[in-house]
């Protein structure tokens, strides 16, 4: 049964042994210099116009918003002269537009109204936005598209300061914002506790709702900007989830043409929690065409519209909570057993796929060959510290081990809680 189940997936596309890992690194690292000298690539990688190497304010109120791809999150964070950050007056709601399709007044409004309660708190707002965006050399940032399946189609190619800094006046608040992605406010958090260590450069890798990874470069090798400072460095936010160096398996093919932007950032929805229960859909219903599942289990499937990711790393990583779909009656032990085989090959994926993506970032710096002074690698997401299914976090780790050791490149993977926060606030008082 068991190869019955891969041979499926393999004919289909879907092969994680069978992957490349060290050609999928190469393509990774020619799109990346591609995408710094501004010739074609898949891979934006956007000037931030943040020097993680810049001094910090200390003792200083700073406002935090955070736009997550479902949450959208507001603090008032200062940073201690031991450079601890405390973080307060935690809000949360629903990111807007993440509920089907608003305009662009509604989309303000909600930033501005949840900003109010602690507005007053601090002169600087740092403004964590998880979308690519081109960020200008005063912290506005235009909005190139949204990910993460956001309806708010006015809003894209404005900026997105502005329209905040507007509907804020409206209230009656002059504020100064700066925006960075979330991955570099990742990888400033990873630097603000990690300065203490010695490491030699700083990456942010971002793996929940969607994906991406930003690094410190060079200012020189920033060559499609002129007019940057020598000598400096500058976080460059990747936008790795735009890859397009792995071919999409049909299943992804299948889900993807369910999405509200088909065709775009396939890497992203090979491996993002916000796709992998949706791939692990497309897979049943299929198999069920074909035969591998019972006529019930096949009945019941066809009867959803979609599987939640939470509920498939559940159920394959053997930990369903009661309300699992995959414990209704309808499926019978093989077919439960095959739901297992045929699904953990998306999560086994994922993590190769993230760990070249990693290892990609760690190359790029062009440090870490000092074992005393290793590349900080920051990881922040969910899906990253949570899946369960592949021994996830595991696996990401030997892989990545199996791609940087024979390179002799030494990095130390981090974690930092509230890293977006952190990272945001670090921001707001350079
Ligand atoms: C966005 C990135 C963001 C990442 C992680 C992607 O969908 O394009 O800008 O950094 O998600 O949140």
């Amino acid at each position: 049964m068991q190869n019955e189940m891969k041979d499926f997936l393999k004919e289909n596309g879907l092969d994680p042994a069978g992957i490349d890992r060290e050609g999928l690194l190469d393509t990774f690292l020619r799109e990346m210099d591609a995408g710094l000298r501004g010739a074609p690539s898949s891979l934006q990688m956007i000037p931030s116009f943040i020097d993680p190497d810049a001094p910090v304010k200390t003792e200083t109120p700073v406002v935090v918003l955070d736009a997550g791809g479902t949450n959208l999150r507001t603090a008032v964070v200062s940073i201690g002269k031991d450079g601890k950050a405390e973080v307060g007056s935690f809000l949360r709601g629903l990111m807007p537009g993440s509920k089907g399709e608003i305009g662009e007044s509604e989309f303000y409004d909600t930033f501005a109204r949840f900003l109010e309660p602690v507005v007053t708190s601090a002169d600087s707002i740092g403004f964590c936005f998880s979308y690519p965006a081109e960020i200008l050399p005063d912290c506005d940032a235009r909005l190139i598209k949204w990910t993460k399946q956001i309806e708010v189609p006015s809003v894209v190619g404005t900026l997105i300061g502005t329209g905040l800094k507007r509907h804020l006046a409206k209230l009656g608040h002059d504020r100064r914002v700066v925006i960075l992605n979330d991955t570099v406010a990742t990888l400033l958090a990873g630097k603000s506790v990690g300065v203490s260590r010695p490491y030699s450069a700083y990456v942010g890798f971002i793996l929940g709702t969607g994906t991406n990874t930003a690094y410190a470069e060079k200012t020189e090798n920033i060559v499609k900007r002129s007019g940057l400072k020598p000598g400096a460095t500058m976080a460059i936010n990747v936008e790795s989830g735009a890859f397009r160096g792995q071919p999409q398996s049909r299943f992804d093919a299948m889900m993807d043409a369910t999405t509200i932007d088909p065709g775009c950032y396939t890497f992203e929805k090979m491996i993002s929690g916000a796709y992998l229960g949706r791939i692990g859909y497309a897979i049943l219903c299929e198999a069920a065409g074909a035969g591998l599942l019972s006529a019930g289990a096949g009945d019941a499937i066809r009867s959803w519209t979609t599987v939640a990711n939470k509920q498939l790393d559940d159920f394959c990583g053997g930990a369903p909570e009661e309300d699992n779909p995959f414990l209704n009656a309808a499926f019978t032990r093989q077919d439960a057993e095959c739901v297992v085989q045929l699904c953990t090959p998306v999560y086994a994926r994922a993590a190769i796929l993230t760990a070249v993506n990693i290892a990609s970032a760690v190359c790029k710096t062009g440090e870490g060959r000092d074992p005393a002074r290793p590349v900080c690698v920051n990881v922040d997401g969910s899906t990253y510290h949570r899946t369960r299914t592949a021994q996830f976090r595991s696996l990401v780790q030997t892989e990545l081990q199996k791609l940087l050791e024979p390179r002799g490149l030494h990095y130390d993977l981090i974690r930092v809680d509230e890293s977006p926060v952190i990272g945001a606030a670090v921001a707001g008082l350079m």
